[in-house]
């Protein structure tokens, strides 16, 4: 159960607020009922109505696999006029990124128009496992490699437990690559978590989020997932929602 502006704001009927709005005007319709009360709670499955139109009508789902180039911002519309996301993918849909990658990021990027699995998704109870490549400035001691496992402040709080292992040393370019999996989603996260033990990221790649990898996939490419994959990713969303 959501509340009921969430679940309208996620059809893309309009934003949570204009849902707040239309609530208190009496404009939606709740399994045939008018429900004026903020606070109301339906499912996803209600059959419910706004200014007389149908939000629960159920529009086909799409959900992409995207190789995200690096140069490309994740964000529906850019201001500066640069390529998004939404460049590479079909037109028609009503369709938008699961989280973001940062604009010289590459990798996995999940695109759909389920604002149900999104929701799930990027939820801060979820912990879902993003791996990432990382190239960074300087040779990274085993203290540090540690630190980063255990978690480090950024913006005031501690990251939760990671996983980090070097994969290679570069003493030539003085660089470090390695592979490093965390299970939160805070903004920017592995650049800060590597300059706040002092080292600068100079490449980063998302390998893998979940199960889901860039396999076969170009960058600047994206495949549709299979009905089984979207099956799974809902079933890790829930699992690791409720395991934590
Ligand atoms: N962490 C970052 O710092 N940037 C990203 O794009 C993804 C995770």
């Amino acid at each position: 159960m959501e509340r009921l502006q969430k679940i309208i704001a996620t059809s893309g009927y309009c934003s949570r607020r204009k849902a707040e709005e239309l609530i208190l005007a009496g404009k939606v319709k709740v399994n045939g009922e008018i429900v004026r009360e903020l606070g109301t709670k339906a499912s996803y499955e209600d059959v419910i109505f706004v200014e007389g139109k149908s939000i629960s009508k159920k529009e086909d789902k799409v959900y992409y696999l995207f190789n995200k180039p690096r140069g490309v911002v994740t964000t529906s519309h850019d201001n500066l006029g640069r390529k998004t996301v939404l460049d590479f993918l079909p037109e028609d849909e009503r369709i938008y990124p699961v989280g973001r990658l940062d604009y010289d990021t590459t990798g996995v990027l999940l695109v759909t128009n389920d604002g149900e699995l999104t929701n799930l998704l990027t939820h801060p109870k979820n912990h879902v496992e993003k791996t990432y490549i990382v190239k960074v400035e300087g040779i990274l001691l085993k203290q540090d490699l540690e630190k980063l496992c255990k978690g480090v402040v950024i913006d005031g709080k501690k990251t939760s437990r990671a996983k980090a292992k070097i994969k290679k040393i570069d003493k030539k370019t003085n660089t470090t690559l390695l592979e490093l999996k965390i299970y939160e989603g805070r903004n920017h996260q592995v650049k800060k978590m590597l300059e706040a033990i002092g080292y600068p990221v100079k490449k980063l790649k998302r390998e893998k989020f979940s199960f889901l990898t860039t396999q076969g996939l170009l960058s600047g490419e994206y495949r549709t997932l299979s009905i089984k994959e979207v099956k799974k990713l809902y079933q890790e969303a829930k699992q690791e929602s409720s395991n934590h």
